[in-house]
């Protein structure tokens, strides 16, 4: 597992884009759960930072496509793929993926 940031960096976020051996990482906070994705909307191969979070989903800032927080799956175009989902633990504070 490779480490991200500390829980404290997502505070008053709902997602953060992160830097994890030159791949782009977004973390993404709902409900008290955290969920980790490579961050790159399959539509326009764009970043999902900013990106509204509700009903457990993420919508791309760019054009509006919806993705599942816990699969990853897509839930609405324009996009057609989903995200490719990172496993995600937490030890003392401190968010690990796997890559
Ligand atoms: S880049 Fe995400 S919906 Fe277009």
């Amino acid at each position: 597992m490779e480490l991200v940031c500390n829980t404290s960096e997502l505070a008053g976020l709902s997602n953060k884009q992160f830097k994890v051996n030159n791949k782009p990482v977004l973390i993404c906070s709902f409900e008290g759960n955290y969920f980790a994705f490579i961050d790159q909307c399959p539509h326009a191969m764009k970043s999902l930072e900013g990106g509204k979070i509700k009903n457990g989903k993420i919508f791309c800032p760019l054009h509006g496509a919806s993705f599942d927080l816990e699969t990853g799956d897509v839930k609405s175009p324009p996009a057609f793929r989903g995200l490719t989902k990172l496993s995600l633990e937490i030890k003392q504070e401190q968010i690990y993926v796997a890559l």
